[in-house]
């Protein structure tokens, strides 16, 4: 039976959507990496904002026509929207046979056979304390960047958020299956290596924490580039910052949701760090990485946001001046604190108006921060070809900003200095620099990876 599996979502549903390639290949389902001609279609979802949803309850619409002319024999629901709404999503969506929660992927053979065997609808929302998955290896798209789920699930309950009624409890896989997986996709040819879990902060392995982890993924591995997503602004590990500045291939960026900048929607939001004290955190990252990249998300129209608690929030982004920012209207999901407790009273107009208001901020910060750059060297990672101008290259710093620049000579996975000569919004514009002796500069301090294409 021939297999198609779309992923929404974040980088942690990327990642899952590699083990769940694993454990059907492993049963030898074929994957295919084409819509037409599949039997089976799954779509591992999010549900982290109303409007994901919609997109799948859209392209389960168009499954239903597809399954009508018996192009399509099993569609399932996986992933974050799935563990939300459970049996309510195939009673809303006849068209859905096999509904699986983020800690069920080791079933879902067992769930597609008895579809296809028995013609019964199959669900499992079941969440584990333990599975981490790590006894299985991933089957990664060739590429230059990886990730490894380091962690779980979400013990903040942040009361906007979904995510710790769709992933469960948190908990860690142990260092040396990480460091492992480390090594073998640095063996495989990829160049960057993304660590992940809700809140990275809470890694912990007895007494070992992920500064700890960092330090060893970093020391033991030959991987060029690390980074990780997301830290929590409230325990943030200073020791962190440290090994950061000290290791050359733990790149300088640090993704720091802030979220609101008054403390009274801080408060609400159950996240439990006022706005001084992130500020204190900015000015500390800066101090010992001083080159530091610095993003960050950021919610509009939380429950009883005032035009004022906005105001701080506007006063707050102009004042840290992030590199760039997601800026999100509130979107109210089912079961969560503020679901419960709060009301959605603020107007749409108003999310609306405020988060127009925030991007265009953002946006002239983002300018002014890049074209800070030009004149500058860096070391970027080629990515892809430039998708407005496929005869130029897409690469990165190490403060994760896209550079666009001319060469020939080159491929994703190569390494090549660069000096920004122009800066956009986006994206920074490079010019190859060049010398007598390596005509290309390409930095050769890191092996160039066979058979790396996107
Ligand atoms: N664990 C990550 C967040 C993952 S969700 C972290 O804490 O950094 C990514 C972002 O989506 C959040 O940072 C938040 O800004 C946004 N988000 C989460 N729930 C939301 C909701 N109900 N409405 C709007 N945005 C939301
Ligand atoms: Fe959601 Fe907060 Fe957990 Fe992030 S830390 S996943 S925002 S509950
Ligand atoms: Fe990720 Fe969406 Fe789930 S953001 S954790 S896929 S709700």
């Amino acid at each position: 039976m021939k297999v198609y599996l779309e992923t929404y979502g974040c980088q942690m549903n990327e990642y899952d959507s590699e083990l769940i390639r694993a454990i059907l290949k492993e049963k030898n389902f074929t994957l295919v990496d084409n819509r037409d001609g599949a039997e089976i279609v799954l779509l591992n979802t999010c549900a982290i904002r109303e409007n994901a949803h919609q997109k799948i309850f859209h392209r389960l619409d168009e499954l239903k026509g597809q399954k009508r002319r018996g192009e399509v024999k099993v569609v399932g629901v996986l992933g974050c929207m799935a563990q939300n709404l459970r049996k309510n999503l195939a009673e809303h969506a006849p068209v859905v046979d096999v509904v699986a929660g983020p800690d069920s992927y080791k079933r879902l053979p067992i769930m597609l056979g008895s579809v296809l065997e028995k013609n019964e609808k199959s669900f499992d929302f079941r969440l584990s304390e333990f599975e981490t998955y790590s006894d299985i290896a991933p089957r990664r798209l060739p590429g230059v960047n990886a990730w490894i789920a380091i962690m779980r699930g979400c013990d903040n309950f942040c009361t906007f958020c979904v995510v710790p009624y769709t992933r469960g409890r948190e908990r860690s896989r142990a260092p040396e299956s990480i460091i492992a997986e480390a090594s073998r996709i640095r063996a495989e040819g990829f160049q960057q290596l993304t660590l992940l879990g809700q809140n990275v902060n809470s890694y912990r392995h007895g007494d070992y924490d992920f500064a700890d982890l960092m330090r060893d993924v970093a020391q033991q591995t030959d991987m060029p580039r690390i980074r990780f997503t997301s830290p929590h602004p409230k325990d943030f590990p200073r020791k962190l910052l440290h090994v950061i500045a000290e290791h050359p291939n733990l790149c300088n960026q640090i993704h720091l949701p802030l979220q609101a900048g008054s403390d009274t929607v801080l408060e609400r939001m159950n996240r439990t760090y006022t706005l001084q004290e992130f500020y204190d955190l900015v000015d500390e990252i800066r101090e010992t990485i001083p080159d530091v990249g610095l993003t960050t998300d950021i919610i509009c129209g939380f429950s009883g946001e005032t035009d004022a608690d906005f105001e701080k929030t506007y006063q707050a982004v102009e004042r840290v001046g992030f590199d760039s920012a997601f800026i999100f209207k509130y979107s109210e999901r089912q079961n969560t604190i503020a679901y419960r407790k709060f009301e959605d009273d603020v107007p749409e107009e108003v999310k609306t108006e405020r988060v127009m208001r925030l991007n265009e901020l953002q946006r002239n910060i983002s300018l002014e921060r890049n074209r800070a750059e030009i004149g500058r060297e860096h070391t970027v990672l080629v990515e892809s070809p430039s998708k407005k101008n496929p005869d130029q290259w897409l690469g990165r710093t190490d403060q994760n900003k896209g550079v666009v620049f001319s060469a020939q000579h080159l491929k994703p996975g190569d390494f090549a200095r660069v000096k920004i000569i122009d800066a956009g919004t986006n994206t920074l514009m490079g010019e190859l620099l060049q010398d007598d002796h390596n005509p290309f500069q390409i930095v050769d301090a890191v092996p160039a990876v066979s058979g790396s294409t996107l």
